[in-house]
């Protein structure tokens, strides 16, 4: 059985409390313990009932609690905790943070914390740019603090402007990611996902059901592990997860310009889209009219994309997919083969396509290791821990 997480979420003054009250709701969903700290001002804005019926729990607002046995929450309230994230934070909070100052029990408890701290902003834009906060910033960054967002837009001031603290989906995103474990930290991974759409007329084309949930997944899990990600994606309505780059493309050709022109750096390269194999020769710019006739469409072949990363002269660490549907293991490993892959996940296109979930098998020069099958988040954050374990041990080839 996997540990419960135990977080404990500082609520400051500022308007954006309101969304605390959401995120809380969301981490008890996703069945961790939540213990709020309230500060003062945070309490004019939504009151400790609110965050008592939303977590189950007691809410903290004082130094010196009597709930607590011995008087030590400022002391007690981390230890054993998995992060300690304050959101919505002012930027009086994060001055006291930034000084090491502790005037209440949310400061106290950051000063003599034992996990680690996510700082979520949100205040007013002028107050953002402002220089001793962006200096206090800088400076909690320095001190190894995870600053999220801010996000810009619209203000309950009415100005518009960065500063928004980011939504509530959004923080349990970056929350998640700080447990996983740092593999990839300071790699470059590149990757395709999604389909690709060959243009037949002005409104009709060739693709195919991948939905990109696979890349996406795989995209968040490389994240999470630490890399800095590019997405080359074909049209999907998949949303781009958090400190990833993406790229939209529609057709082969697109998706190859795309990945030529960002390789050079990259350190792993991972194709997970369907690529469709062949285009339409001399599509037409009008939409074709029906007529009594049979139409005849003339195709020719993609360039395979993978196939041209793997073989350049100093090709990064490159992971094939396989969707087959028969003779997985035959014709997966000999495509791996083919395209000279240190790596390749097999699935069951009836089982993986369009899909929530997935089972693969990965192909490498040691053998074959099946993942369990599971959501595509848990197969992806698997396949990358084992592309980090093979790209550690320097196998490219
Ligand atoms: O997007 P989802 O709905 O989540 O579905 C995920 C998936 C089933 C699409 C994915 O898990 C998957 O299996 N992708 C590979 C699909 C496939 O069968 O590819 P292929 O056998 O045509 O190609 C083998 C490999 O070469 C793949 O890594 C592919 O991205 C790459 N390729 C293929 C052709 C081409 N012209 N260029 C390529 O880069």
């Amino acid at each position: 059985m996997t540990k419960q997480r135990r977080i404990v979420l500082g609520v400051t003054g500022g308007v954006a409390a309101y969304k605390a009250a959401e995120l809380t709701r969301l981490m008890v969903k996703a069945g961790w313990q939540v213990d709020v700290v309230l500060t003062e001002a945070g309490a004019q804005f939504v009151g400790p009932v609110t965050f008592q019926a939303l977590s189950g729990r007691p809410v903290y607002t004082q130094l010196w609690s009597p709930d607590v046995s011995n008087g030590m929450a400022h002391i007690q309230l981390t230890r054993g905790a998995d992060a300690l994230l304050v959101a919505p934070a002012t930027a009086d909070l994060i001055a006291k943070a930034a000084l090491g100052l502790a005037d209440d029990l949310l400061s106290t408890l950051i000063s003599a914390r034992d996990c680690p701290l996510l700082i979520a902003p949100a205040m007013n834009r002028q107050m953002w740019e402002n220089a001793p906060n962006l200096r206090n910033i800088a400076q909690l960054e320095s001190d190894g603090v995870a600053i999220l967002g801010p996000d810009a837009g619209d203000q309950a001031c009415g100005e518009v402007g960065l500063g928004r603290m980011l939504e509530p989906e959004e923080l349990m995103l970056h929350l998640e990611a700080s447990f996983q474990p740092k593999p990839l930290a300071g790699r470059r991974v590149l990757l395709t996902a999604g389909p690709t759409f060959e243009r037949i007329d002005a409104v009709r084309g060739i693709t195919n059901s991948s939905s990109g949930k696979m890349g996406f997944a795989i995209a968040r899990a490389a994240w999470e592990a630490g890399a800095e990600v590019t997405i080359i994606a074909g049209e999907t309505a998949q949303v781009t997860p958090p400190g990833c780059r993406r790229i939209d493309v529609l057709s082969a050709q697109e998706m190859l310009g795309a990945v030529e022109s960002e390789v050079d750096d990259t350190d792993i390269f991972i194709a997970v889209a369907a690529v469709a194999d062949y285009y339409v020769l001399n599509p037409s710019e009008q939409k074709i009219k029906k007529d009594a006739h049979i139409l005849t469409l003339e195709l020719a072949p993609n360039p395979d994309i993978l196939a041209r990363v793997a073989t350049r002269d100093k090709p990064p660490f490159c992971v094939g997919f396989a969707a087959e549907s028969e003779n997985l293991l035959e014709y997966a490993e000999a495509k791996r083969k083919r395209k000279h892959l240190p790596l390749l996940a097999a699935n069951l296109v009836q089982n993986a396509i369009g899909a929530d979930d997935n089972e693969v098998i990965l192909l490498d020069d040691s053998g074959e290791t099946r993942l369990p099958h599971g959501p595509k988040l848990d197969v992806a954050r698997k396949l990358i821990a084992h592309v980090a374990q093979l790209y550690g041990k320097g196998k490219t080839k």
